[in-house]
Order: structure tokens, then C-alpha cells, then sequence
């Protein structure tokens, strides 16, 4: 969603913010603009579409004199993509000039409220009731900080705002609630951004606001205040990655690089966790008395993340024997959860940003249970929020399309699971051996899945099947779970229909849908169930489908003779099966998506974090 970015410096400020513009492009949006303080006093310069119109429009940045200013990527929500309702947004006065990532929920009441107070109204956007509401405490008590003071107060829903005030050159005001924003301490300069990438060409030092701060800042000097307008310390934390992980690489896309980062982001992540044979969760702590008390475990999220989830209710029953139930979180708060302190929720969430999660997680404390966030990005609302929290070490994810945090994320719940069955002594000593090596040789699996030869196969198949209008991922157990995520995965970024079922369900009614032609891609990678999958395989292609076939090595030959083309992967202990099976699928959507001609980073519509409900 929106993204923004502030600069005070001695630097030109324009190059700096569509800099740092560039590099939120990741979480989406539809137009982009920047403001900057100069000799005409507040410059904005804002254009509909890709940010390479407004580079353009800007010749680079170096049409536009200033050295502080402030810059947004929009993503629509309240009027469509426009110049005009494009930010910055400029209060009628027009000294105020403000950037604003979230979604203010009392808009239309206070929209009414400044135009009573005369104020008048250009775009159709909640942000520039913000900018005018602004404008006029800035009116009555002459003071800007003040003003932004009296304004948040008067704000209800999510806010990261960045403004500048005519009347107070170099000098800008950032405040945040509910929606991301870092502060970035340079050398004779300081930044602000919602996410790391944005400023890391400038600075490694940061402090993580929290909701109710503000920082008041130019070039030269920072002070922050807490939401009761007192001054505070921030703490100062060091960004350990370096640039290249937030870069391409060489790759000509970053869903590409990440997916074969994705050995490394699981040996970072499983790795420091086993010691001596042992998971060791570092800090978490869930005790045998607990766990046994437990009448049911919530697994909460959105997306990739749900799923990871819906994958999580099969591994944690199986290890630990505790009933679980996955939700969304878009679902959780309104139908009345029966959730209480004899619940462990557990919150899965790559960007520790996403709106409909943060708000369950809320819900779900304030019911009285205890809640545990798996998350990647350290220092996120979600992290924050959560009673405990394990971080997945995938490193920075660019491309909407999630790859390298789904299966860390599943790395995790392998880990928590086998941490409370041990607890619990619901799993033998065999079975958590077994596990632990599985655990310790995934990350060399998962690179076999890697090799030239799969991608080369992946690449043919999707040379075959990418002109196909529908698609069906059908598949048993965990291989369900693995189906929705493929299945997600084509739709995003290759925009090609797809649904994923229980293959038992298909004949319950999808069944209907299969005709001559149509893809379906079974998976088939759990030993046990395999012949009830070849049997549904038999059904779809009686009805005249295509069948794609993900099974295991070993299994090809008999594959081979009910589907029309098999792709195998290395047999795993079968709890950890899925972290392979899910490879091939997202190189075949990758590929079906260049077939198509799309834009595999950028899908249309989609935001890397939806922080809004
Ligand atoms: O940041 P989160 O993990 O909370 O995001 C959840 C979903 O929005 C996300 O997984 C989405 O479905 C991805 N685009 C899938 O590739």
C-alpha cells in the first residue's frame, strides 16, 4: 500500500525522495508525487501512473530545487488514481503540504467540519482533510507543531504522515498510528520512510516509531515526542542487511531471486534454532502446564500467510495432538471468535503490517488469550503487539508475490511444533530425531529443487500450459494446503483463474467445471494417500483435463501413466514435504506470468502490505 518518504538535508531533496520512492515501488500503488521546500515555498509535483512519469516529469529529480521535502506512492482508496487526488496534498491555505500512508476513518465527518470552517477541497482523498485540518489549527495558533498536534488528536483510523509548512522552512513534522514509519539518522541529514529499503543508500541507523510518536526534524537535529506530547529518547538500531538484499542481483526479478534465496533463508532461520539435537526457541515460553490447558490453538492470518496457517493446523495436530483451528484474520474479529485464555492464537504475517491481522491480534488479547506472531520484519506493529514472537530470518521480500517468507514461515511452525509436542511428550524420541535431521538437510532439499534441471522443466511446462484460461489445484492433507498456495500464486502475478480443493471435494460440485482442455494440476506427494489422489486424477481426466502431476521421485513411472505431465521432487520426511512441493509451483506460475507478458514484481491491484481492512 501507499508508501512514504521525507529528506532533510544539503542534498537535493527531489533525486533523494524518488530514490527512496523506487524502492517502496514494492508495496504497490497507482501514482506517485513529491513536495519540496524551496525558494517558491511549498513545490508539489505529483503524476498518475509509474513513478518513471514523475522521474520524467522531474527530469531525475534535478528540475526541482530544495533540499527538504517530502514523497508518496499512492495506492487508491478514496478516489481513483488521478494527479489530482495523487499526494502531497496541500491544505487550502496552502502552507501546509502532508504525505499520508493509511485511511482516515472520520473523514467524512470532519471533511464537513472544514468546509463549515471555510476551507475548500481539490481531491476526493481523506488525506486532504488531514492537510486542511492542519491548515487551520495552524491558522488559529500560528504554531506548526501544535497544529499537527491538535489535528492527529481529531483523526480516527491509520496514519503515517510526513508534512512540511510553508512558513517553517527546513523543517519537517512525522507522526504515525497504526501504519509503519521509521525514522533514518544521517550525517547532516535525517529521513523518514515506511520501510528500511527507502533510506538504506543513506543510512543504517534508524528508530522504530511507535503509534502516537512524533519527530520533529531537519538536517541537523531530531526530537521526538510521545502521544502525550512529551519529549522521549528513541532508541537508535542498526540495519544489519545490506543494500544487495533489497536489489536485484542479476535476477530480472526479485519473486526469481527470492525464490532461490530460499535455501539460505531457511538455513538462517532454522539453523541458530538447533542446538545440540534440540529446538531451541529462543525466548518462548510455553509451558507443559500451559499447553496441556490449551482447549484449542487459532492459527490467524491473511493470504500465503493463511495458508501457511491452514498447513499449520496438519503439523501441529499431528505432532502435539492439540485441537487447531486456521482463520482469516479479515474473518476473525467479526463472527464473535469463542476465544479466551484457554487459546494460544498464533498471528503468521510476513510484513508484521498487515492490517486485518494487527487488528484480530488486538481482538484476540483483548479476549484474554495469548498471542504468538510469527513475522519477518523486525520491529512491525505485529511483532510489536504479539506477547512473543518468532522471527522468520528471510531477509528483506521485494516481489508482491510472497515465496521465501512462505516457506520460512513454515520452517517455523516445523520448529514451534516440535518445541511443544517435546514439551507435551506427544512425539518419540525417533520421530523428533527424524524431524531434526529432516530440519538440518531441508535447506540442501530445497536447492536439489532448485537445480537447472526442474527450472528447465518448470519453464517447458509452463511453455505448454500457459495459454489455459482456468486452472484446478486439487490435493490430499497438507498437499491441499500447498494447493491453495500454488493456486494464489498463478492467479496474482499470471492472472490466470485458478482454485484449489481437497481433491475428495472436487466431485462434490467443481467437478461440473472440468471439460476438455482444462488444466489441472494435481498434487501427489504424500506416500499414503497417493493412490486416492491417482483415483481423482483418473476422474478429471475421464472428463477430458490436462493434468499436471507434482509427485515424489520414485513415484514418476506410476504418475506418468494416468497424468499428462509429472514433475518430481525429492522425497523428505513427510511432515516437511510441503517446503519442496511448493517450489515447482511457484517457478511454473513465475513462468506462466512471462508467458503471459506480466508484470512479475508489480501484479495489477496488488500491494505488498495491506495495511488497510
Ligand atoms: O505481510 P503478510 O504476510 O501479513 O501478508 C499477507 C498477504 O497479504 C500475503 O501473503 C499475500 O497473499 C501475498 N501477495 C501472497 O503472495
Amino acid at each position: 500500500m501507499c508508501g512514504i518518504v521525507g529528506y532533510a538535508g544539503s542534498r537535493q531533496a527531489a533525486p533523494v525522495l524518488l530514490d527512496g520512492l523506487e524502492k517502496l515501488e514494492y508495496r504497490g500503488y497507482d501514482s506517485a508525487g513529491v513536495c519540496v521546500h524551496n525558494e517558491n515555498g511549498l513545490e508539489p509535483v505529483k503524476a498518475k501512473g509509474r513513478l518513471s512519469v514523475l522521474r520524467d516529469r522531474l527530469e531525475g529529480g534535478s528540475a526541482l530545487p530544495g533540499s527538504v521535502g517530502i514523497g508518496h506512492t499512492r495506492w487508491a482508496t478514496h478516489g481513483a488514481p488521478s494527479d489530482r487526488n495523487s499526494h502531497p496534498h496541500m491544505s487550502w491555505t496552502g502552507k501546509i503540504a502532508v504525505v499520508h500512508n493509511g485511511i482516515i476513518e472520520n473523514e467524512a465527518r470532519l471533511r464537513e467540519k472544514m468546509l463549515r470552517k471555510g476551507a475548500t477541497f481539490s481531491s476526493e482523498t481523506d488525506t486532504e482533510v488531514v492537510a486542511n485540518l492542519i491548515g487551520y489549527y495552524y491558522e488559529k495558533y500560528g504554531d506548526f507543531v501544535l497544529a499537527v498536534r491538535e489535528a492527529v488528536v481529531r483523526l480516527e483510523g491509520s496514519f503515517a504522515l510526513g508534512i512540511l509548512c510553508k512558513d517553517v522552512p527546513g523543517k519537517i513534522v512525522a507522526v504515525k498510528k497504526d501504519s509503519p514509519l521509521i525514522f533514518g539518522f544521517g550525517e547532516g541529514e535525517n529521513f523518514i520512510a515506511s520501510d528500511v529499503p527507502a533510506i538504506l543508500k543513506y543510512t543504517q541507523t534508524v528508530a522504530y516509531l511507535e503509534d502516537g510518536d512524533m519527530a520533529v526534524f531537519d538536517g541537523d537535529s531530531v526530537e521526538f515526542f510521545d502521544s502525550t506530547g512529551e519529549p522521549t529518547e528513541k532508541k537508535r538500531e542498526k540495519i544489519t542487511w545490506e543494500m544487495s538484499a533489497a536489489e536485484r542481483g542479476g535476477y530480472d526479478h526479485f519473486m526469481m531471486k527470492e525464490i532461490y534465496e530460499q535455501p539460505k533463508a531457511l538455513r538462517d532461520t532454522i539453523s541458530p534454532r538447533l542446538r545440540n539435537g534440540q529446538v531451541t526457541l529462543e525466548g518462548i515460553d510455553l509451558s507443559a502446564e500451559y499447553l496441556k490447558g490449551l482447549r484449542k490453538i487459532y492459527l490467524v492470518a491473511c493470504g500465503s500467510a493463511y495458508y501457511v496457517s491452514v498447513l499449520a493446523k496438519y503439523i501441529i495436530e499431528k505432532t502435539c495432538r492439540i485441537a487447531c483451528e486456521a482463520m482469516m484474520a479479515s474473518e476473525f474479529r467479526y463472527c464473535d471468535p469463542v476465544v479466551g485464555k484457554d487459546n494460544l492464537v498464533i498471528f503468521v504475517s510476513q510484513s508484521g503490517e498487515t492490517a486485518d491481522t494487527l487488528a484480530a491480534l488486538r481482538e484476540a488479547k483483548a479476549r484474554g488469550a495469548q498471542t504468538l506472531a510469527i513475522v519477518n520484519v523486525v520491529g512491525s506493529a505485529i511483532a510489536k503487539a504479539a506477547d512473543q514472537v518468532i522471527y522468520t530470518w528471510a531477509g528483506p521480500e521485494i516481489a508482491v508475490a510472497t515465496t521465501k517468507a512462505f516457506t520460512t514461515q513454515l520452517s517455523v511452525v516445523y520448529l514451534l511444533a516440535m518445541q511443544m509436542a517435546k514439551t507435551l511428550g506427544t512425539m518419540s524420541v525417533g520421530e523428533y530425531n527424524a524431524l531434526i535431521s529432516g530440519l538440518e538437510s531441508l535447506p540442501y532439499d530445497v536447492e536439489r529443487v532448485l537445480s537447472q534441471r526442474h527450472l528447465e522443466r518448470c519453464q517447458y511446462l509452463a511453455s505448454r500450459y500457459h495459454a489455459h484460461h482456468d486452472a484446478f489445484y486439487i490435493g490430499r492433507n497438507v498437499d491441499s494446503g500447498i494447493c491453495m498456495e500454488g493456486s494464489l500464486k498463478l492467479k496474482e502475478i499470471a492472472y490466470l483463474h485458478s482454485e484449489a480443493y481437497p481433491a475428495g471435494e472436487l466431485k462434490h460440485g467443481p467437478i461440473s467445471l472440468i471439460e476438455d482442455g482444462t488444466l489441472v494440476v494435481a498434487l501427489a506427494t504424500i506416500e499414503p494417500l497417493f493412490d486416492k489422489t491417482m483415483a481423482n486424477i483418473k476422474e478429471v481426466k475421464a472428463r477430458g483435463a490436462d493434468v499436471l502431476c507434482v509427485t515424489l521421485e520414485g513415484y514418476e513411472e506410476q504418475a506418468e501413466k494416468i497424468a499428462d505431465s509429472i514433475i518430481a521432487v525429492p522425497k523428505v520426511h513427510p511432515l516437511l514435504q510441503p517446503s519442496l512441493s511448493i517450489i515447482p509451483l511457484q517457478l511454473f506460475s513465475y513462468y506462466v506470468a512471462l508467458y503471459r507478458g506480466c508484470d512479475v514484481d508489480k501484479p495489477r491491484n496488488l500491494a505488498k502490505s495491506v495495511t488497510v481492512e
